[in-house]
């Protein structure tokens, strides 16, 4: 069956056009909207995204492969993003990361055996005076020890 979107994200949709000089600069948004609810963005979703914004199937994919916020594989249930850029990284990242590979038994960019954790690093996430932290979904968790790491993941495993 092909991809739709849900009769309330349509409306949000729409909602989002409305907000954007022409439907090419809402491809951002449209493509957040349909990870929403997919998950990952699968070529058929650009190509669904590609229709609805009358923009070529090249643009979309562009975007999709540029931004690593944009899943290009099906994933986990939760997203664990461990910040591994130098204030970090000087302050236990790598650390923090060997610890996440350990506790939930993947190498970063695998998904947990059950489905409910996807590891990655990340970037500079803006939260340097905090550091060492890790975003979990659309969640910030800063000043990170391995206990406080253990019940994150612990919480995410249950979930
Ligand atoms: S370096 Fe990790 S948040 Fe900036």
């Amino acid at each position: 069956m092909a991809f739709a979107l849900t009769p309330e994200r349509e409306r949000e949709l729409q909602d989002i056009l409305t907000r954007y000089p022409n439907k090419m600069a809402a491809t951002i948004p449209v493509l957040h909207l349909c990870q929403d609810q997919h998950g990952w963005i699968s070529d058929e979703i650009v190509h669904y995204v590609s229709q609805k914004l009358d923009v070529p199937p090249a643009h979309v994919k562009g975007v999709v492969t540029f931004y690593t916020l944009f899943n290009q594989h099906p994933v986990g249930k939760n997203q664990v993003w461990v910040c591994r850029t130098l204030p970090c990284a000087l302050r236990g990242a790598y650390d923090i990361i060997e610890h996440c590979e350990k506790r939930l038994g993947v190498k970063c960019g695998e998904t947990t055996k059950n489905g409910k954790v996807t590891l990655r690093t990340a970037e500079c996430l803006a939260s340097c005076g905090t550091a060492p932290m890790m975003q979990v979904n659309q969640q910030y968790y800063e000043d990170l020890t391995s206990e406080k790491v253990d019940e994150i993941l612990r919480k995410l495993q249950e979930s």
